[in-house]
């Protein structure tokens, strides 16, 4: 059992996938460095066929497109209403891609369809991850590719670690299953193995990448921290361990949380170290 309250309390078509959306351009550049590297590891080529798995409002699926185009094509699959909304909207004029709000655990995808199953961050959500990479997987060509990128563990991960460690004394979350489906589902390298091993992938690599994140930016320090201390309460595990505290609570807890950012580095920034897992793999079959 881990402090860090990673529990499922994602609500993609409510309130997570509001917030998400409302905070697009902030969480765009903090994920950049991860996404590139995933898409990177990805390798997408001219022609090839790919399926983006928890697509969110699109951004990798746009950069993909452009790796695929003319002749390839790009579907995204989101459960998200809303981000799937943006995503059509904001879709480059003439670029090969579909959006589709459907959960990727269940939906019916053409079989042995895809050359490449990609994935920024939106893998982790699954209450059953074996059955739902098996369903996805069945819409790979034999020994097509899986690539997709993922938090590593809750304590690795500085951006969430301090402000959880800050409000220590303060609230006390319920210990929370780290394996429960939530960002920090796939930390452990080995049961992300074992789970994509059961659903039949083949070829797996599991490969740590980590970068800083400019989690907050601003015309001056002080106003990245602020930034940085806004986005820590609308987004991720500190909002949700804080959700249903008392606004005095909350104020000890937005002081306590500021103090920690403000000890990491930045001018116009506050920078925190992040720690992920670069996951590729082939289909079994073929
Ligand atoms: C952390 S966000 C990442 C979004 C996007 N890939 C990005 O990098 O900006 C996780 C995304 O996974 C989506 N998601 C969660 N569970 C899903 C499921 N079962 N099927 C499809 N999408 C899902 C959420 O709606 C959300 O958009």
């Amino acid at each position: 059992m881990s402090d860090i309250p990673t529990a499922p309390t994602h609500d993609w078509n409510g309130d997570s996938g509001s917030r998400w959306a409302a905070n697009l351009d902030r969480l765009d550049l903090m994920l950049e460095d991860f996404g590139r590297a995933a898409i990177d590891a990805a390798d997408a080529k001219p022609g090839e066929h790919v399926l983006d798995i928890g697509c969110g409002a699109g951004v990798s699926s746009f950069l993909i497109a452009s790796k695929v185009a003319p002749a390839g094509h790009v579907l995204g699959v989101d459960i998200s209403e809303q981000l799937v909304e943006i995503a059509r909207a904001a879709a480059p004029p003439g670029a090969p891609l579909e959006f589709r709000c459907a959960d990727a655990a269940t939906h019916p995808l053409p079989a042995a369809h895809f050359d490449l199953i990609f994935s920024r961050f939106g893998v982790m959500f699954f209450d059953d991850p074996v059955a739902a990479f098996d369903h996805m997987r069945g819409a790979l060509k034999p020994g097509g590719r899986l690539a997709f990128i993922c938090w590593r563990g809750a304590h690795e991960n500085d951006w969430v670690r301090l402000p959880m460690a800050a409000i220590r004394d303060i609230v006390q979350p319920a210990p929370a299953d780290p394996d429960a489906p939530g960002p920090f589902a796939f930390g452990d390298r080995d049961r992300l193995n074992a789970i994509l091993e059961r659903a039949g992938f083949s070829e797996i690599g599991i490969d740590p990448f980590d970068a800083t994140i400019s989690y907050g930016r601003g015309a001056t320090r002080e106003a990245a921290i602020d930034d940085a201390l806004d986005l820590a309460f609308q987004v991720g595990p500190l909002s949700r361990a804080l959700g249903d505290q008392p606004d005095d609570i909350r104020a000890r807890a937005a002081t306590a949380v500021r103090a920690a950012f403000a000890e990491r580095p930045g001018v116009n920034s506050v920078l925190i170290d992040g720690a992920a897992w670069i996951v590729t793999a082939r289909n079994r079959t073929g």
